[in-house]
């Protein structure tokens, strides 16, 4: 199995987050790695924002890795089940989804993880939706903090949910 960056590295020159970015992305030549190795399992990494885009990838290759966009926005894998494992719909949200990870949180902290260390993780989790900046902007402003606890996470959780809140009865009043 090969897993190969569709962007050419340039070694002497570029550091690794610049060769993230400016080396032009190089879809067909993976593509045709693929026709002509066709024994071989490929995977294209590199650019992918959007499930649909890796739908239509997977069409020419085996797979496809992402890394930036699932990292800062990783809501957009929650239908990656259903869409491309056949498997039924999640029905989590993200506050279900955040919510199942603080006994996780709560854990670690006993054992003296720093709270920020976690978090940093989860800051894009609500990116993109009402309350979404102001969950990140608590967390950002709290979380380094040497005495921070699950509180700060409970309390950036309410503040999305204050927004959610508002948006369902807007929707009700309309
Ligand atoms: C949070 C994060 C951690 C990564 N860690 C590694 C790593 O340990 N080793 C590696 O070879 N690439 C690593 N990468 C690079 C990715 O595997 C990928 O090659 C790169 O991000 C390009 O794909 P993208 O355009 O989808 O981000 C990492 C990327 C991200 C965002």
């Amino acid at each position: 199995m090969l897993i190969i960056h569709a962007r050419i590295a340039i070694l002497n020159g570029l550091s690794p987050k610049e060769n993230r970015e400016i080396p032009p992305l190089n879809y067909e030549r993976v593509y045709m790695i693929k026709e002509r190795f066709p024994h071989l399992k490929v995977i294209l990494n590199g650019g992918v924002k959007s499930i649909d885009d890796a739908m239509q990838i997977l069409a020419l290759v085996d797979g496809v890795m992402m890394g930036r966009e699932a990292y800062h926005n990783p809501w957009i894998l929650h239908r990656v089940d259903e869409l491309l494992f056949g498997e039924s719909p999640n029905t989590y949200s993200r506050i279900d989804t955040v919510r199942d990870y603080l006994p996780y949180v709560a854990r670690q902290l006993s054992d003296g993880t720093p709270l920020q260390h976690m978090t940093r993780h989860i800051l894009g989790l609500f990116h993109g939706v009402p309350g979404g900046k102001a969950f990140r902007r608590h967390l950002s402003e709290n979380a380094f903090r040497r005495d921070a606890g699950l509180s700060v996470l409970e309390d950036a959780i309410a503040r999305v949910e204050d927004f959610s809140s508002i948006a369902n009865r807007e929707e009700q009043t309309a």
